[in-house]
C-alpha cells in the first residue's frame, strides 16, 4: 500500500496535487503536509492533515514514522522572484529541505520521492528556442541554481543509494484554484482573474516575451505519468523537459480578447522581466514523450475558456 507524504501541500501545485492523488490513491493513503493549519482550508476534512516544515527534519521523520510513509512529493520551495528578493532563503528551503527530503527517504528505503524541477535551470547561454533537454544549464537566478543543483543531487541519489528520485522540469504553471507564490511566470495567472473582475491588467512583463507555460490539468498528468512511469524505462530521473505550450503576453491577452472582448492590457516590465528574458521561449520534451509517453491536452485557448469559466464562476458567487 503506498502512503504519499505531499509536502507543500497548499501551495499552486500541492494543493491540487493532494486532491487529485487523494482521488486516485485513496484520502487516507495521501497525507498533505503543510506548513500552517490555516493555509489547508481547501484540504481540510479530506484526508489526513500534519504540519510539517521541510527544514525541520526531526519533524519530517516523526510525520514518516506516524503514517508509515514510503513516498515523498516535496513542493516546498521558494520561487524565482521571491528568491531573488532572499536568496539565503531561497538556498535554505530549496537545498537544505531538499537534502532532508532524500536523507529521509534513504533512511527509511522510500519507494519514490518526486521533486519538481524548472525550466529555472536554463539560463541566458541556453539555446532559447525548443531548448533541448541537455544543454547549457547556468542559471541566473537563486532559484534556478537550486534548480540545477536539485536535479543533481536527486540523480545522485539514484545512483549512489539506489534511491527511487524522480522530477521534471516544470515551465509555468497557470492554474484557478490556488494562487503562485512569488514567481516569474504569474503575470500568466494573474490576467485571468484582472480580466473577470476589472476587465483591464497591467502586466510585469513585456508584450512580446514568449515562455514555455502549462495548464495544471497538464501539470497534474505529467507529474503522476511520471511517478507511474516503470523505473527500468527511465534513462533520465530529475531532469525531464515537459512542453504543453509556448505563448508570449501580447498573444495571452489576444486570447482573453477573445473571450472578454473589452479586456484592455497595458505593459509596465519590473525586476521580473530580467527573470523572464533569462528563460527559454519554448523547450523540446520529446525525451519526456519517448520515454514514459508524455503529451499535454490544453492549448492557449482552451486554457482561456476553462480559466475565465472557473474563476468568473467564483466572481459570480461573490468568493473573489
Ligand atoms: N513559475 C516558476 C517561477 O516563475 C518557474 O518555475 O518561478
Amino acid at each position: 500500500m503506498t502512503k504519499i507524504l505531499v509536502i507543500g501541500s497548499a501551495g499552486q501545485i500541492g494543493s491540487e496535487l493532494t486532491l487529485k492523488l487523494r482521488g486516485l490513491y485513496g484520502n487516507n493513503n495521501v497525507i498533505a503536509g503543510v506548513m500552517e493549519l490555516k493555509a489547508a482550508e481547501k484540504l481540510d476534512g479530506e484526508g489526513p492533515l500534519e504540519i510539517v516544515d521541510v527544514l525541520d527534519r526531526q519533524g519530517l521523520v516523526t510525520v514518516v514514522r506516524k503514517h508509515g510513509i514510503d513516498s515523498i512529493i516535496n513542493m516546498a520551495a521558494i520561487l524565482s522572484a521571491t528568491g531573488e528578493k532572499n536568496p539565503m532563503l531561497a538556498w535554505d528551503v530549496n537545498m537544505n529541505g531538499l537534502i532532508n527530503v532524500l536523507e529521509v527517504a534513504r533512511e527509511f528505503k522510500m519507494k519514490q520521492v518526486l521533486v519538481p524541477s524548472s525550466i529555472a535551470v536554463f539560463g541566458p547561454s541556453s539555446p532559447a528556442d525548443h531548448t533541448p533537454q541537455e544543454t547549457i544549464l547556468k542559471p541566473a537566478t537563486i532559484y534556478g541554481i537550486t534548480k540545477v543543483a536539485g536535479e543533481l543531487l536527486g540523480d545522485y541519489y539514484v545512483k549512489r543509494y539506489g534511491l527511487d528520485v524522480r522530477g521534471l522540469r516544470y515551465p509555468g504553471i497557470i492554474s484557478h484554484m490556488t494562487l503562485p507564490g512569488g514567481g516569474a511566470t504569474d503575470y500568466a495567472v494573474e490576467i485571468y482573474y484582472e480580466a473577470v473582475k476589472n476587465k483591464r491588467y497591467t502586466c510585469f512583463v513585456n508584450k512580446d516575451t514568449r515562455l514555455p507555460m502549462m495548464y495544471m490539468p497538464d501539470c497534474l498528468k505529467s507529474t503522476i505519468d511520471l511517478m507511474q512511469a516503470d523505473f527500468s524505462r527511465l534513462d533520465h530521473h530529475c531532469d525531464y523537459n515537459v512542453g504543453a505550450m509556448s505563448f508570449s503576453a501580447g498573444e495571452l491577452a489576444a486570447s482573453v480578447k477573445k473571450y472578454i472582448p473589452e479586456f484592455e492590457i497595458t505593459y509596465s516590465p519590473d525586476s521580473r522581466q530580467a527573470i523572464a528574458d533569462s528563460w527559454p521561449n519554448s523547450v523540446d520534451d520529446s525525451l519526456a514523450r519517448e520515454e514514459w509517453g508524455w503529451e499535454p491536452d490544453y492549448d492557449l485557448d482552451s486554457m482561456t475558456r476553462d480559466m475565465l469559466r472557473a474563476i468568473g464562476e467564483r466572481h459570480d458567487k461573490g468568493l473573489i
